[in-house]
């Protein structure tokens, strides 16, 4: 087997690098560790900033999105009964876009068919080689036997626990991380969002937040223990902890239902640099992991793509590797603010266990100078629906 970049990983960041790189005229392979009924059954991200948006455009994988997908103005966040919102349009003239990765996932793998790209799913015991050659090569199994694929390139989407990242030198990379002393418990119900747009509660009972895919479609989180399970959690008791944690004029207007899907994540933050070794590029979860807060972990992955498709597309035509050279740089500069961000949004929002009086005066106070300062409210909103490319 031999194609110009081999791309390990099948999820948002791998199908959308592949999309675009194919686009412009440039073979990809994509080696995928699950089935595409598994990739396509993770519930994840739900908020697209408009610069992915626009990348998904450019993509041309955007017209179920276009169709489909809700645009929002503006969010809330809440202090137990005190309410701000954030009016993203007017602050900075730009909205963002409810439409689940999901979503995202099963529109990009309909458009790789589409274009006849080889996708394998099931591989196991990937081995990226000799990436310091001027030709690299990635070992696999796939269908009980043992495959090489040549390569020139070689991305890295393979999500935080992937092969790629440790491929890399333990001496020659660094990594930086926080975890969170708590989880979020997301549940899926087939019921009208309480709001039009999502509030992120801040309550003296913990986080919680209220988010949607669709006007009949909820997905909807509280913070929780990291040492809580599913099992813990009856529809009953989340219905129960989510009305108390949000304004109690929203939590009037709730309407419960069954859960269709619930899930627990843990919170962190994590970077890897640099995200570049010889021939292998390190992109979306692979190099990095943010808290969910501010809803950046699949807009990151975007905007990683974009910097690394342009600079593999001006590589791979001769004009040369400057591109290359700076991706790391690049993509590091925007990664390491929407990291502040959401660490920020993290700290803002959720209670901590161990926490004293002043931590809880702190975000009250974070809230409140949000409610009076246009300029808080600008800066939140301009992180929010994205920084520029
Ligand atoms: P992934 O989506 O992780 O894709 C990596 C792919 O590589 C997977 O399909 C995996 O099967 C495959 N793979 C792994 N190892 C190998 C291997 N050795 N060989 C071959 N293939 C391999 N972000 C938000 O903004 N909002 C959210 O609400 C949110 N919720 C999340 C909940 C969970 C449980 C998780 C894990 C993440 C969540 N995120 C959220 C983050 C967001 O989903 C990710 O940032 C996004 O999926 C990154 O895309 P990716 O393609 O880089 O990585
Ligand atoms: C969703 C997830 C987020 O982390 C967020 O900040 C906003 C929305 C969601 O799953 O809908």
């Amino acid at each position: 087997l031999t194609t110009q970049v081999a791309i390990i990983g099948g999820g948002p960041s791998g199908l959308l690098l592949s999309q675009l790189l194919n686009r412009a005229g440039i073979e990809t392979v994509i080696l995928e560790r699950s089935t595409r009924a598994h990739v396509l059954s993770r519930i994840r991200a739900g908020i697209l900033e408009w610069g992915t948006v626009e990348l998904l455009q450019v993509a041309g994988v955007d017209a179920r999105m276009q169709r489909e997908g809700i645009p929002h103005d503006g969010c809330y966040m809440t202090d137990d009964e005190r309410v701000v919102h954030i009016d993203f349009l007017e602050l900075t003239g730009k909205r963002v876009m409810v439409y689940g990765q999901t979503e995202v996932t099963a529109d990009l793998y309909a458009a790789q068919d589409a274009m006849g790209t080889t996708v394998l799913h099931e591989v196991s015991d990937v081995e990226i080689l000799d990436l310091d050659q001027p030709r690299s090569a990635v070992e696999f199994t796939h269908d009980g036997t043992r495959k090489r694929l040549e390569c020139l390139y070689v991305a890295g989407c393979d999500g935080f626990h992937g092969v790629s990242r440790k491929t890399i030198p333990e001496h020659k990379r660094q990594e930086f991380e926080r975890v969170y002393p708590f989880g979020w418990l997301g549940i899926l119900s087939e019921t009208p969002p309480v709001n039009d747009e999502l509030i992120y509660s801040n309550s003296r009972h913990g986080f919680a937040l209220a988010s949607m895919r669709n006007s009949n479609l909820v997905r909807y989180y509280v913070q929780v223990p990291l040492t809580d399970k599913v099992e813990d959690w009856s529809d009953q008791r989340f219905w129960d902890e989510f009305s108390r944690r949000i304004p109690s004029e929203a939590a009037g207007r709730l309407i419960t239902g069954p859960s269709i899907e619930k899930s627990i994540a843990p919170l962190r933050s994590f970077v890897s640099e640099p995200l570049r070794w010889g021939n292998l590029f390190l992109v979306g979860d692979a190099a990095h992991i943010v808290p969910p807060t501010g809803a950046k972990g699949l807009n990151l992955a975007a905007s990683d793509v974009y910097y690394l498709h342009d600079a593999l597309i001006e590589a791979l035509s001769g004009r040369g590797t400057a591109g290359i050279d700076a991706y790391s740089e690049k993509a590091l500069s925007r990664i390491w603010k929407a990291m502040r961000f959401s660490w920020q949004m993290t700290l803002m929002l959720h209670r901590f266990d161990d926490e004293d009086a002043f931590a809880a005066q702190m975000r009250r106070a974070t809230l409140d100078h949000l409610a009076h300062s246009e300029t808080a409210r600008r800066d939140l909103a301009e992180n929010y629906i994205g920084l520029p490319f």
